[in-house]
């Protein structure tokens, strides 16, 4: 039996409450796919992909050794932008510790036997999968878009599952871990 595994750094919940209010109010017109679900935002570590259920302990024990060797993260509100055509997202600026917290996350799964990762880590929470082509106003309305100055930390990781179904993706949590 697999899972399709990733790892996700949580937000507090008024950040995410934030971020909602911001997201509508910018672009009023027809959406050119769908918001992602307010539960699921998210930032994303590392993706694992088809993990053998064999391996979960192996991997959790991984993300507590980095995890207890990492603090809060410091993370600020840094600008909208697009992975086109598939994806808007907003971007974080964040402290050095989230990228060795990465970088290290990347060592061990590696070693797991996880594949090298190659992509360098972008801080991002996606908030829109696009499924038609976006008008430019809409995405000059979201590049343009000067956010305000929003500084918070994160002290919350997971070890997520994600379902892939008819419908749409549907996340569980499989693990919490806490940065102290
Ligand atoms: P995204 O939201 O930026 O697309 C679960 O699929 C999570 O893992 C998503 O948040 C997704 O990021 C992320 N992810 C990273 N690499 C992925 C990949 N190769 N395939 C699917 N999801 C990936």
């Amino acid at each position: 039996m697999t899972n399709r595994l990733f790892v996700a750094q949580l937000l507090p919940e008024e950040v995410i409450s934030e971020l909602i209010s911001i997201r509508n109010a910018i672009y009023k017109g027809p959406l050119p796919g769908r918001w992602e679900g307010t539960d699921k935002l998210h930032l994303t570590l590392k993706f694992l992909g088809d993990t053998e259920e064999t391996k979960t302990d192996a991997v959790i024990k991984a993300l507590e050794k980095n995890i207890s060797k990492t603090g809060p993260i410091s993370c600020e509100f840094e600008r909208f932008g697009f992975f086109l055509p598939r994806i808007l997202w907003l971007g974080l600026r964040v402290g050095e510790e989230l990228f060795n917290l990465v970088k290290g996350i990347n060592n061990d799964m590696e070693l797991l036997g996880f594949e090298k990762e190659i992509r360098n880590f972008k801080p991002h929470i996606t908030l829109l999968r696009i499924k038609s082509n976006p008008s430019s106003d809409f995405v000059s309305a979201f590049k343009d878009y000067k956010l305000p100055a929003r500084k918070f930390q994160s002290n919350e990781i997971a070890l997520m599952r994600s379902k892939l179904l008819p419908g749409g993706s549907v996340y569980s949590e499989i693990k919490r871990f806490y940065l102290t």
